[in-house]
């Protein structure tokens, strides 16, 4: 845990313009800046700071914030990811517990075992003839050798050990790296013998692994570090701390191998970075996405490289990217399509990858014989099933493309989808409406409102408080983060905490929950008859509950219906009606 002492002081010496500078061009008007919003199309501003309050707030899609979450949102990390960034920013030392002295300064051992090790190895290319010649054969430059730290490991059992022993590092230093193995008879021995070294890198730039390639056409090809410490599987991405320097357009290619890497670097192309064979994690999806929007995934054609690239797909979109499939021709690899090709053909690939969505229904297809006319339905059917996840309007352009390549008219690929839509509509919790000027304008539904000023209100004074708590539970409240912050302000009430606000303010670490706390905090009531306010709110409230409970009814009873249950149908009709009635009572409550 972090105190909240620490975390005041972090966004004390972190002043929310400068950090939002740094992404997003602010300008100065009146007491607040603005600028164009990062959460949401628009080529008018309507994000605006506040330097004196230190939030930030859009009009446009109601995103709103203080400096951590922005950070939080902006480069996709967890809270304590996102104060620890900010602590860094500003030189404060942070001593969390979990991350304690003693493993740090065992993680600090590792990266500098690793260093020597990668200096040794590179050391080692240097006078080693074939070793040159086998990079020489494959068009990889000396230049490109020094950026990428590449060694090599001579042939013989103990090279790398004697030397870092005599170095003043002990066995277990070395086995904790996973540089030495211990074998069957208990002797110990260097795990890279005579081979090509590649180092892992993280995105700091920090030696965490290495890889060792065979130089001829020996088993296995790679040998990879063992997971230790610092080199976990899953968690990192090869080269992207190379990638994110000089990013532009925030757009990834992701590849399967060191080579694919390494070469289209060579070549120019730098916002390469490769996943080293095995599945995407969401893990790395998530770390890609504090730098990237748009990710380019480029693995082999093969099936095996197919069903990865799907996989990989799916991880990645949980992230919300714009996603493309690169296809390299005739089952080459990136390495070699670009060195027999060239940069400006590798380009015309990047120019030309697949979306998403295409790629899948192109696989959908493969293998069908769309003049076979059950093999058409086959499609067809598959087809649908990857469009019923997409939006009206694309869906509507997905059919059209499907109609035409097909021949199967369009209202009957509609008919079959929307039996394979109803799983996927999602309740959305807001709705956008344009207003005269055609500009978007943030909608919510008046029970979020109606929540908010529940929460201000028990802030008001002990009497409006008490009548709150004992006339609505933390459970009656929708959102989740309302719940969240109805509990923090009972128990800072019931502690007596001093500064209510402030407290809660640090306890709100997730996004939604401290976006929601500055909403209501920014509440100003103009009538202070506070009980009579509470029950219009809870009564709204309540309202939309029964609306929903009484769209869900009818939908079942439709379904009943079709299906010729009429006994189930009828008990729910009565249902139906006991909740009309109570819609009605509360209508009429209103009005009085
Ligand atoms: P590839 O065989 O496609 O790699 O495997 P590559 O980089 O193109 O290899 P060469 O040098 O041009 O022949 C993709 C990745 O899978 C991992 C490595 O990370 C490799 O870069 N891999 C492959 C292993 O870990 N072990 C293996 O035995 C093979
Ligand atoms: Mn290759």
């Amino acid at each position: 845990m972090i105190s909240e002492e620490l975390i005041q002081k972090i966004k004390e010496q972190n002043d929310i313009v400068d950090v939002i500078s740094e992404s997003v061009k602010l300008k100065r008007v009146g007491r607040n800046f603005v600028g164009i919003c990062p959460f949401h199309n628009e080529k008018t501003p309507s994000f605006s700071v506040s330097q004196d309050k230190q939030i930030y707030k859009c009009f446009g899609c109601g995103e709103a914030g203080n400096v951590i979450t922005f950070v939080m949102k902006t480069k996709n990390m967890s809270f304590i990811e996102g104060v620890k960034y900010l602590a860094e920013k500003a030189n404060i030392e942070l001593n969390i517990q979990g991350t304690n002295k003693e493993q740090r300064d065992k993680n600090e051992k590792l990266f500098k075992v690793n260093v020597e090790a990668a200096r040794y190895y590179f050391k080692k290319l240097q006078n080693e003839k074939k070793v040159i010649e086998y990079f020489t054969l494959r068009g990889i430059l000396n230049n490109t050798i020094r950026k990428f730290g590449l060694g090599y490991a001579p042939k013989g059992w103990h090279n790398l050990m004697n030397y870092l022993k005599a170095k003043g590092y002990s066995e277990l230093d070395l086995l904790n790296a996973g540089l030495i193995v211990r074998g069957k008879n208990n002797s110990l021995y260097d795990r890279f013998r005579d081979r090509v070294i590649f180092p892992v890198f993280d995105y700091k730039g920090k030696v965490i692994g290495f890889g060792g390639r065979v130089l001829d056409n020996s088993k296995p090809k790679y040998l990879n570090s063992p997971e230790t410490e610092i080199f976990k599987k899953g968690t990192n991405l090869y080269g992207l701390n190379f990638s994110i320097k000089n990013l532009k357009d925030r757009t990834i290619i992701i590849v399967e191998g060191y080579m694919d890497c390494i070469s289209l670097h060579q070549y120019g192309i730098t916002n390469v970075v490769a996943s080293l064979g095995t599945a995407l994690t969401s893990e790395q999806a998530k770390l890609l996405k504090r730098y990237a929007d748009k990710i380019i995934i480029s693995y082999d054609a093969d099936l095996a490289g197919r069903s990865a690239t799907i996989r990989g797909l799916k991880i990645l979109r949980k992230q919300g990217f714009d996603l493309r499939v690169l296809t390299v021709p005739q089952g080459k690899d990136p390495d070699e399509f670009i060195r027999n090709n060239g940069k400006e053909a590798f380009m015309k690939l990047i120019n030309n990858s697949l979306p998403f969505i295409d790629y899948r229904i192109k696989m959908a297809k493969y293998g069908l014989d769309l003049k076979n006319r059950e093999m058409v339905m086959k499609y067809i059917n598959k087809a649908c099933e990857i469009i019923s996840e997409l939006d009206p309007v694309e869906m509507d352009l997905y059919i059209r493309k499907l109609s035409e390549e097909t021949g199967i008219n369009e209202q009957a690929i509609y008919d079959s989808l929307t039996t394979k839509n109803q799983k996927n509509v999602k309740k959305s919790q807001h709705t956008y409406t344009e207003n005269d000027f055609g500009q978007k304008l943030y909608l919510e539904p008046a029970y979020m409102k109606a929540e908010r000023n529940l929460l201000k209100i028990m802030l008001q004074d002990m009497d409006s408080y008490r009548y709150i708590i004992e006339n609505f539970n933390k459970e009656d409240f929708i959102l989740d983060s309302h719940k969240k912050i109805f509990s923090l302000i009972g128990e800072s009430i019931e502690n007596n905490i001093e500064n209510i606000e402030k407290h809660i303010e640090a306890k709100c670490d997730d996004v939604e929950s401290s976006k929601e706390w500055i909403k209501v905090q920014q509440i100003e009531f103009i009538d202070d008859d506070y009980k009579e306010l509470i029950n219009d709110y809870i009564r709204e409230i309540k309202k939309f509950k029964l609306e929903e409970s009484k769209k869900e009814i009818m939908k079942k009873i439709k379904h009943y219906e079709a299906k010729g249950f009429f006994e189930e149908s009828l008990k729910l009709v009565k249902q139906l009606q006991k909740i009309q009635a109570d819609i009605m009572q509360m209508n009429n409550n209103e009005r009085r």
